[in-house]
């Protein structure tokens, strides 16, 4: 019996890893798959519920290293996960995303001469300012397998000069708990829950820290929001960062069109993206779901390292000159339809793949 222990983190490293969980069952007489959460995300909402709305059973190792600098979460990490290793002696460790946790785990997992496959490899914004860019590139350099979810992190990787025989085109995970999630999506009534009305309100998601660290570019944001607020209301589920940095920045006094709350699950924030008017978001993920359900989305950063949202899917970016925001919201809401299409292999298959070339390569 093989061996492989997938590594999850922080919040959208779950959904990556639920299809991943379930390809693996088929081959159960073959590979006994475990996952390990490093617990750097930790609050039930932005954690627990997304493990039990995704089937997703109780982690088999828990680290429970919480937050703290990069320095400190990234060090805690490895000295934890490296206990682990010593002690279960996989034959594989699986990685997704670009967090923390990612290249912490994959680090140590190299070290001890343990392969590591990478999910969601390749991906490149260029921007090294941001963690997450530091994070892919050290883990592709020295991950064994990287599956590619678009096109470009086939040249992104070629370009680095990495083995192309490493390289695997397999899809979008995130997208497969998007596409077997679906009905239970369409069932959730947080619309009903909200007072909320189909195709009349904008989603908000905000938790750069280029764009929610400095509190001059919070304000200037919820400005515009303001503005906005006006014709449509804004829904904004608040990620603890920004919710620290709002109290921060002294901004009490909102407009009573932007429901600020909580983070909510997975099923019910989908259900809120699937029916809006608008997504204005400066996440990785969103940007690929709002694409798969042709939802216009608008992407406060200057940079994406998912480029094929903006050319076959509904993404814009519109960069972080914030006073532009409250006119592209307006012009792409009075903007008809524009085609869009699906990337390929955004198809719900992509779990089945990765499993399937692991299990053949662990024998
Ligand atoms: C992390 C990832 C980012 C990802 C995001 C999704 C890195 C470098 N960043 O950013 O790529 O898009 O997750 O959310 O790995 N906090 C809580 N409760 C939690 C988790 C965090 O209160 O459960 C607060 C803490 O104050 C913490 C802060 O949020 O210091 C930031 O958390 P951290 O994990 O460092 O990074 P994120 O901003 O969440």
């Amino acid at each position: 019996m093989k061996k492989v222990i997938s590594v999850v983190g922080a919040r959208p490293n779950f959904m990556k890893v639920a299809p991943l969980h379930r390809a693996f069952q088929k081959y159960n007489d073959q590979v006994q798959h475990l996952i390990c959460h490093t617990g750097q995300h930790y609050d039930v909402n932005m954690s627990k519920v997304f493990f039990e709305e995704l089937e997703l059973p109780k982690p088999d190792f828990y680290l429970g290293v919480g937050s703290g600098s990069h320095a400190e979460q990234t060090a805690k990490i490895m000295i934890e996960f490296e206990k682990v290793l010593l002690k279960e002696k996989p034959n594989l460790v699986i990685v997704v995303g670009d967090v923390n946790s990612t290249v912490a785990c994959s680090l140590v997992a190299v070290k001890l001469g343990i392969k590591v496959a990478h999910v969601e490899a390749g991906l490149r914004s260029f921007d090294r300012t941001m963690p997450e860019e530091i994070n892919r590139l050290l883990t592709d350099s020295i991950a064994d397998y990287l599956f590619i979810t678009e096109v470009s992190g086939v040249q992104n990787l070629s370009n680095e000069g990495i083995d192309e025989g490493k390289v695997f085109f397999v899809g979008n995970c995130m997208i497969d708990s998007l596409i077997n999630y679906l009905p239970k999506i369409d069932r959730s009534k947080i619309l009903t829950e909200m007072s909320l009305a189909s195709r009349e309100y904008i989603v908000v998601t905000l938790h750069r820290p280029s764009n929610v660290d400095d509190p001059s570019n919070i304000k200037e944001i919820f400005s515009q929001f303001s503005s906005l607020a006006e014709n449509y209301k804004i829904v904004f589920p608040i990620h603890p960062r920004t919710r620290k940095n709002l109290e921060h920045a002294g901004l009490t006094d909102i407009h009573k069109n932007i429901l600020l709350i909580d983070p909510i699950g997975y099923i019910d924030f989908v259900n809120l993206v699937k029916n809006s008017a608008l997504v204005l978001t400066d996440s990785g993920g969103i940007q690929e779901e709002t694409t798969y359900l042709k939802i216009p989305c608008l992407t406060l950063r200057d940079n994406t390292e998912r480029p094929i949202t903006t050319t076959l899917g509904t993404n814009k970016l519109i960069g972080t000159n914030y006073n532009k925001i409250y006119d592209e919201a307006h012009s792409r809401l009075n903007k008809k339809q524009t085609d869009s299409s699906i990337p390929p292999l955004w198809d719900g298959k992509a779990g089945e793949r990765i499993a399937e070339i692991l299990v053949k390569n662990l024998n």
